[in-house]
């Protein structure tokens, strides 16, 4: 087949440089620009809109049509006859798994859930009012320490015994962060209870009680677990790539990742969001916040609103905001105040030229965090549960990209603005600046 390729050309008198045009399975065509260095050229790409920074077989992300395939299969497909579990044998293996190897893969998450008891005393270092993700990427990241046995990520099956041991201990540290916050005592995972189920009876039983999670909660929080499994090249999951370029170790990686998720423009906008539902309070202010979402020079956005690659939106908030309808339903909640103010809120955005014409629709956080509100969840431990849902992702990328035998150290260049070549001014030939020209 007929090489395509692109030609840069330079009004400088330079030759022209012919660079070569790769295409996908799907999605746009990439321009290979890998030898430009040899020519001492870099592209120039802040923000990395135009770059794609891998390639990958995982997750397909179609910005204008808002579309999100997990391996091929569509996220309204897997949010609706999936499990959280199965999603992450998907995203980990690229099939889905027969009866037999799903049980299996349950059962092998199900026996390392439980933390080496000196974890404990990591979460003791911590306010008890620290933000849980303070904890998470603490916690997370000290497990490094903790599991010599299968550090060698040349090492496949290593790889894969970091994989499960991420995927099994991190809703166990979620829980535990929540329980340390409220001064509850940590509650371990307990047999026969699936994967969103373990989670919730952690963060909700107590030793004197006996507390087992609603089918509808579980139900709720699994496909939450879905919905947030894996985005492509995001921002954190660009994060644990880049770390773990240089064969950092996988939990040190996934540490990284929660440090970026926690961003309020990235994983932290769904607690963002009802926050600002709540300053909003009421349908009949919705006006004047969407107004000052329009101002220039005013910093207020509308959180979950807008995204870096949907122009059209969301399918995850499509689904999102479907499963707050039955939940809320289902938990004679229908009334929720911030589910009304929300649905106004899309419905004034939707229909606004500003909204229309920047292509902002909700994303995947706008509708996210009012079913965590459902269903108990502390405002703070939204992005926990983000964070939870994503390592799927960020261990299936980690892995892709550790397996790639081309696998490169990650080491961008720049354009240097900086001062010019001087010389070494010594000490006592200096002179203080003149306050009246420095400002
Ligand atoms: C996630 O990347 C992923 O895949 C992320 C994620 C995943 O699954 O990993 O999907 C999860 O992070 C979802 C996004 C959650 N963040 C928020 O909801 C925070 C609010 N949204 C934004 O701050 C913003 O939309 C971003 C950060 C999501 C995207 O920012 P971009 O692509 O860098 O776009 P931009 O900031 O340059 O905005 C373009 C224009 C600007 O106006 P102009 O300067 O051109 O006049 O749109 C405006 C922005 O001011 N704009 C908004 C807005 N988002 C963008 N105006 C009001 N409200 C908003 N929410």
């Amino acid at each position: 087949m007929k090489e395509n390729k692109a030609t840069l050309t330079f009004d400088d008198g330079r030759e022209p440089i012919d660079l070569p045009v790769l295409s996908g399975t799907l999605g746009p065509d990439v321009i290979d620009i890998r030898k430009l260095s040899a020519y001492n050229l870099f592209t120039f790409d802040p923000g990395f809109l135009s770059t794609a920074s891998c390639d990958s077989g995982i997750t397909y992300v179609d910005g204008e049509r808002g579309m999100l395939y997990y391996r091929g299969y569509p996220i309204e497909q897997l949010a609706r006859g999936s499990d959280f579990v199965e999603v992450c044998y998907l995203l980990l293996y690229g099939e889905l798994p027969a009866p037999a190897q799903k049980a299996r893969f349950s059962e092998t998450l199900f026996s390392h859930a439980l933390l080496h008891e000196q974890v404990n005393s990591f979460f003791r270092g911590f306010r008890r009012d620290a933000h849980p993700m303070s904890v998470m990427v603490g916690v997370v990241g000290a497990l490094s320490s903790f599991y010599h046995d299968a550090l060698d990520i040349s090492d496949a099956a290593h790889r894969e015994l970091s994989a499960f041991r991420l995927l099994a201990k991190l809703p166990t540290i979620a829980a535990w962060c929540y329980k340390y916050s409220i001064g509850q005592p940590f509650m371990y995972p307990q047999e026969g209870l699936g994967y969103a189920e373990n989670f919730l009876y952690m963060m909700f039983a107590t030793p004197s009680g006996s507390y087992r999670p609603d089918p509808v909660s579980v139900q709720a929080m699994d496909r939450i677990l879905i919905l947030h499994a894996d985005h492509e090249q995001n921002a954190s999951t660009s994060t644990v790539r880049l770390a773990g370029s240089s064969g950092a170790n996988p939990f040190a990686c996934i540490a990284a990742g929660l440090a970026s998720l926690w961003g309020p423009a990235h994983g932290g906008a769904n607690e963002a969001v009802v926050k600002m539902l709540e300053e909003i309070g009421d349908v009949s202010r919705i006006g004047q916040y969407v107004k000052r979402a329009k101002t220039k020079g005013d910093p207020f956005r509308l959180m979950g609103f807008g995204h870096r690659v949907y122009k059209n939106m969301d399918p995850r908030a499509e689904v999102m905001r479907a499963t707050c309808h039955e939940v809320l339903d289902a938990l004679g909640l229908e009334q929720d105040p911030l589910f009304k103010i929300a649905l106004a809120l899309e419905s004034v955005a939707l229909e606004d030229d500003y909204f229309i014409e920047k292509k902002l629709y909700p994303n995947v956080d706008f509708y996210s965090g009012i079913v965590l509100r459902a269903l108990r969840i502390p405002t703070s431990m939204f992005t926990v549960i983000f964070a939870l849902a994503r390592t799927a992702g960020w261990v299936a990328q980690w892995n892709e990209m550790i397996s790639d035998p081309q696998r490169k150290i990650g080491r961008p260049r720049q354009l240097y603005t900086g001062r010019a070549l001087r010389d070494y001014v010594p000490l006592e030939r200096r002179e203080a600046p003149d306050p009246s020209t420095t400002g």
